[in-house]
């Protein structure tokens, strides 16, 4: 004999409430900047070089610009920041300050993953290819959320040189973007060895930090 069949009654309880999407919202967006946040200290700490893979600064210039950068929300895009232009003779300790500032930057909370270079090795990186242009891996710099850009001037200048730092800081000083450059040029000779173009934009842009003393790789 079949069951009788069991009348329907709707599903008992309370109707659940309608979803807060706004809430959802922000949620989901607290968890993808955490995901940002996590992944901007590991690629950080994948891509330092042994040499500065534990550099700390107590430079309160570079400790300040990282605490301001860490609190701007990066992971929809760029945001404007402020930009380091650290000055010093050769072995005075500018990679390792400079490379401290991405480390307390990450560390703050910082959620852009810094792209970092040399002028050298950007320029060979941009260098055209056979059969590829150079731009593709320009826009790898210009429109890096954080950048940093070691040794300016350091490389021979040639018309090209000159015209991919134009370039390049022109786009960073344009789009106010957080950039941190060193270069053992003495502040004097900016000018003449980057040429007034881009000495101008570095100038109004970026806060200048000297850093003074000996040689440290002789003195070890
Ligand atoms: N504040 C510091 N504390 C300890 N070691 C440092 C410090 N600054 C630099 N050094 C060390 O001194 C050497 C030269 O520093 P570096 O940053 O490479 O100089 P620069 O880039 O000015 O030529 C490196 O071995 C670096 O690790
Ligand atoms: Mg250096």
């Amino acid at each position: 004999m079949t069951e009788p069949r069991k009348a329907f009654s709707p599903p008992s309880g309370a109707i659940p409430p309608p979803i807060d999407w706004a809430a959802e919202d922000a949620r989901v967006a607290t968890e993808y900047r955490e995901e940002a946040r996590l992944r901007a200290r590991r690629e950080l700490a994948k891509a330092l070089p042994p040499r500065y893979a534990s550099a700390d600064t107590d430079l309160p210039e570079l400790a300040a610009w990282a605490a301001a950068l860490a609190v701007k929300d990066m992971t929809n895009g760029p945001a404007k920041g402020p930009a380091l232009l650290l000055l010093g003779g050769t072995g005075v300790g500018k990679t390792h300050a400079a490379i401290a500032a991405l480390r307390r930057y990450v560390a703050a909370g910082g959620d852009a993953t810094p792209v970092m270079t040399t002028a050298p090795d950007l320029y060979a990186d941009l260098r055209p290819k056979s059969g590829k242009t150079g731009d593709v891996s320009l826009e790898r710099y210009t429109d890096a959320k954080l950048l940093m850009v070691d040794d300016l001037g350091a490389a021979k200048t040639s018309e090209w040189v000159e015209e991919v730092n134009y370039r390049l800081i022109n786009h960073r000083y344009n789009h106010e973007l957080p950039t941190l450059f060193t270069s053992n040029v003495p502040p004097r000779e900016l000018g003449a060895v980057l040429g007034e173009r881009v000495t101008s934009r570095l100038t109004e842009m970026c806060r200048m930090v000297v850093l003074k003393g000996p040689d440290r790789r002789r003195a070890a």
